[in-house]
């Protein structure tokens, strides 16, 4: 089973004001990408998630502010990363229950290697650790 990891991006060292991040397949990020999407306008602190996806992969990254992001595996693994930098991403394998909790005007961009699909969520939490009744 895929375990999850945080990734340091390169930045380019530069006189310029600002930081410039870059992140490629599959170097940094280890799949194909087949969607982006972002969380913003976030007016105060929120758990969001609460499912699992039954397939694919993610990468995180908190180009503002503060992420908590709690991970479990099925075979009842925890992982518990914060997200705070913009120059590092948290690699979510598929199969994994996730909370993720962001604070308060954070602005959090999630890069995957599928399309959308509803049918790829698990939102029951019994039925991911398979002992629904
Ligand atoms: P969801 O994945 O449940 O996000 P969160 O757990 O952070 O609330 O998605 C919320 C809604 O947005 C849901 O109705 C599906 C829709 N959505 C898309 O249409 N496309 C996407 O790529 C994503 C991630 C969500």
């Amino acid at each position: 089973m895929k375990q999850p990891y945080l990734i340091q991006f390169n930045s380019t060292l530069s006189s310029k004001p600002g930081i410039l991040c870059f992140a490629e397949t599959p170097k940094e990020i280890p799949f194909p990408i087949s969607r982006i999407y972002w969380i913003f306008g976030v007016d105060h602190r929120v758990t969001r998630g609460n499912h699992a996806h039954k397939k694919g992969e993610q990468v995180m990254i908190a180009l503002h502010g503060k992420v908590t992001v709690e991970l479990e595996n099925k075979k009842g693994e925890c992982f518990t990363f914060l997200l705070d930098k913009g120059s590092e991403g948290l690699f979510v394998p598929g199969n994994y229950w996730r909370k993720v909790t962001l604070e308060k005007d954070t602005v959090l961009l999630s890069i995957t290697s599928t399309v959308y699909d509803s049918d790829n969520y698990i939102r029951d939490y019994r039925e991911f650790k398979g002992n629904e009744l």
